[in-house]
């Protein structure tokens, strides 16, 4: 049986740095260690797909200096970690567009991908130039190609098709992550997140480490998940027989 999948929105690494009276990209740099501690802590809490929000489509508004930064920091996390993800059994793959990241990170991210495709203990994807609005309108799009062509008609457009498309079978987020107080999704993963449960902490990316994965992960265990359903309350259970009441007496 899958483990849990967890979506994290990393945030608060500049606030991190002012906090440390460091200039923005030192964030950036210790919020790496983060991604590493995450991982490395996933298995053991039966977290089996981990989402990561790196890199919104959104970002690019940012000075190119700060966006050519995280793009070198990507490059760097996808060569320099791949002997360990591979050894611990983690694979690596990406959502969102590739035609806009640099082609150097561009490549490290493929050789990442591809050397670690075989692997299953924990699927970690990597949300980069992400925008889930996009997302949704590509799979739409596809659709609407495959009525074009006379492969599907309209009415093979469900809910269930469109999840498909959109997702490759990789199942729902159960936990959604969002670190340094904001509590807003900020265009990630919309689709996969209907029926998560929400955690926001105050701590700072850079700050956060598998102590607080474990932290959420026991709130999420204690929630109860009806998912538009009603839960069963003992007082719901049918009433004994009159018969057995009096015996019980
Ligand atoms: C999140 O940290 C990392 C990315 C968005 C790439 P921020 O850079 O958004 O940090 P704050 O929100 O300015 O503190
Ligand atoms: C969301 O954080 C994107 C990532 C964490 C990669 P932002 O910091 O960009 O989001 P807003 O601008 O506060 O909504
Ligand atoms: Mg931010």
């Amino acid at each position: 049986m899958s483990g849990l999948h967890v979506g994290i929105i990393m945030d608060g690494n500049g606030r991190w740095a002012r906090l440390h009276g460091q200039p923005r990209w030192r964030g950036h740099f210790s919020g790496v260690e983060s991604v590493r501690d995450a991982v490395r802590g996933s298995p053991e809490l039966d977290i089996t797909t981990l989402t990561l929000y790196a890199f919104s489509s959104d970002n690019w508004k940012r000075p190119a200096a700060e966006v050519g930064r995280l793009f070198w920091l990507l490059r760097e996390y996808c060569g320099r970690e791949q002997a360990e993800l591979v050894e611990s059994g983690v694979r690596v793959t990406a959502i969102g567009r590739r035609d806009r990241i640099p082609k150097s990170a561009r490549e490290q991210l493929t050789l990442l991908e591809d050397a670690t495709a075989s692997l299953s203990r924990l699927h970690l994807r990597l949300a980069i130039d992400y925008s889930a609005q996009w997302a949704i309108a590509d799979a739409a799009r596809l659709l609407a190609v495959e009525v074009d062509r006379g492969r599907i008609s309209p009415e093979d457009i469900t809910a269930a098709k469109l999840n498909g498309v959109l997702t490759g079978g990789v199942p729902p987020v159960d936990l959604l992550i969002r670190t340094a107080g904001e509590q807003r999704l900020s265009d990630f993963l919309l689709w996969e997140t209907a029926y998560a449960e929400l955690w926001f902490t105050d701590v700072l990316w850079p700050d956060f480490r598998r102590r607080d994965l474990a932290e959420a992960v026991a709130a999420f265990r204690r929630r109860e998940r009806k998912f538009g359903g009603l839960r069963p309350i003992p007082d719901d259970r049918p009433a004994k027989p009159a018969a057995e009441r009096v015996a019980a007496r």
